[in-house]
């Protein structure tokens, strides 16, 4: 058990573990060496020693206090069947599915498909190098991912009309939901001792669908994730009303986004929080980087805070600023034990 298993159960308010969301991938050197020898990133997250790898690479580089398994919330929809392919400057871009496919899809079938997944993270958990540290499983919310196996490729990019259909929605919900939560058992009895449930376009959901489209499926996942001992964190990132997810979702943690106003959402939120700071602050310079830290950790120093970003790190990203944004939270910690 790691730093953050701790925060959260035993309520420690003082010390303020670290990891980022994105800890591994393009900003470091080592991951992009990689990378360019792998250019296709669905077989790369089904290779079990280069997950195993480029899991471990942030940790080994950085004294973070926990691992997530390098893999991908559209590890899911492919498991499913769906073609997914990472296209150089352009993002994920899916196949076509539907309903039928999703529901006739055996559960075997999709084992079998992220079965890969599940021995790294096996491999992962007996490194010596996680042993005293939390090992992240993650999966996208069900609204994200049905969001991206129906728009086919990033919201970001083009959202198409696809969502008119609400009770259909909800159906395929219903449907995706069902893999989403045996990933989420695989991973867990395969050694992750967090699930973080990554709901990236959740801000995107209009009011009146919140309670079909997010609450009453994410609930169901961390019902799940909680009744095998493990705590869940959720980041339904630009959600507009955090304190009413935070109470119908039920999670141990919420991670918020950096457009979260901190000392607001403290005064609304008593369950242990995560992240909030702007990954673009490490792009500036150590001096900002220092003030705005120290501001975040000044804020939730009484709080159960898990240090994190509102999102994750950006690909131009300098190695050195991320060194230099743990030696802060480390020395946050120094002070906070001595008094
Ligand atoms: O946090 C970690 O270090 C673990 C690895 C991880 C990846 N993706 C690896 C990855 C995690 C937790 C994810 C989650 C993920 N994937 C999310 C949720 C978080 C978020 O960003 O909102 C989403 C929406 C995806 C889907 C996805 N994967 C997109 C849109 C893209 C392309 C654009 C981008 O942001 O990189 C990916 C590719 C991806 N996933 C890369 C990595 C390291 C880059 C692949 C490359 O080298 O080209």
């Amino acid at each position: 058990m790691g730093l953050l298993k701790e925060i959260i159960s035993k309520k420690n308010k003082s010390l303020k573990p670290i990891w980022l969301m994105r800890q591994a991938g393009r900003y470091l050197p080592e991951f992009r060496e990689i990378r360019k020898r792998n250019l296709d990133f669905i077989k790369l997250c089904l290779d079990i020693k280069k997950v195993k790898q480029i899991t471990l690479q942030p940790i080994k580089r950085y004294d973070l206090d926990a691992a997530i398994i390098f893999s991908d919330i559209l590890m899911v929809p492919y498991g499913l069947g769906q073609k997914v392919v990472f296209k150089k400057n352009f993002g994920p871009q899916l196949g076509s599915i539907n309903l039928n496919d999703i529901k006739n899809q055996p559960e075997k079938k999709f084992l079998k498909n992220l079965e890969p997944v599940y021995k790294s993270m096996g491999m992962i958990k007996k490194d010596k190098t996680i042993k005293k540290k939390d090992l992240i499983g993650f999966v996208g919310g069900p609204w994200t991912i049905l969001l991206y196996m129906l728009n086919k490729s990033s919201p970001k990019k083009n959202l198409r009309k696809v969502l008119s259909d609400r009770s259909l929605i909800i159906d395929m919900i219903r449907y995706v939901n069902h893999f989403i939560q045996l990933h989420i058992y695989k991973q867990i009895k395969s050694g992750a001792n967090i699930i973080q449930i990554f709901d990236s376009w959740a801000g995107l959901v209009k009011e009146k669908n919140l309670q079909d489209f997010v609450y009453e499926p994410t609930k169901k996942l961390v019902k799940l994730t909680r009744s095998l001992n493990t705590p869940c964190i959720c980041f339904p990132r630009n959600i507009k009303n955090y304190p009413e997810y935070t109470q119908i979702v039920n999670p141990d943690v919420i991670s918020i986004d950096y457009n979260v106003d901190p000392r607001k959402i403290l005064k609304k939120i008593e369950i242990p929080i995560q992240g909030g700071m702007d990954p673009k602050v490490l792009l500036t310079n150590k001096k900002n980087l220092e003030k705005t830290t120290n501001y975040y950790l000044d804020v939730f120093k009484n709080h159960p805070y898990i240090f994190n970003l509102g999102h994750g790190v950006l690909p131009q990203t300098d190695p050195s600023m991320v060194e230099y944004l743990i030696k802060i939270v480390r020395k946050f910690n120094d002070r906070a034990s001595k008094n």
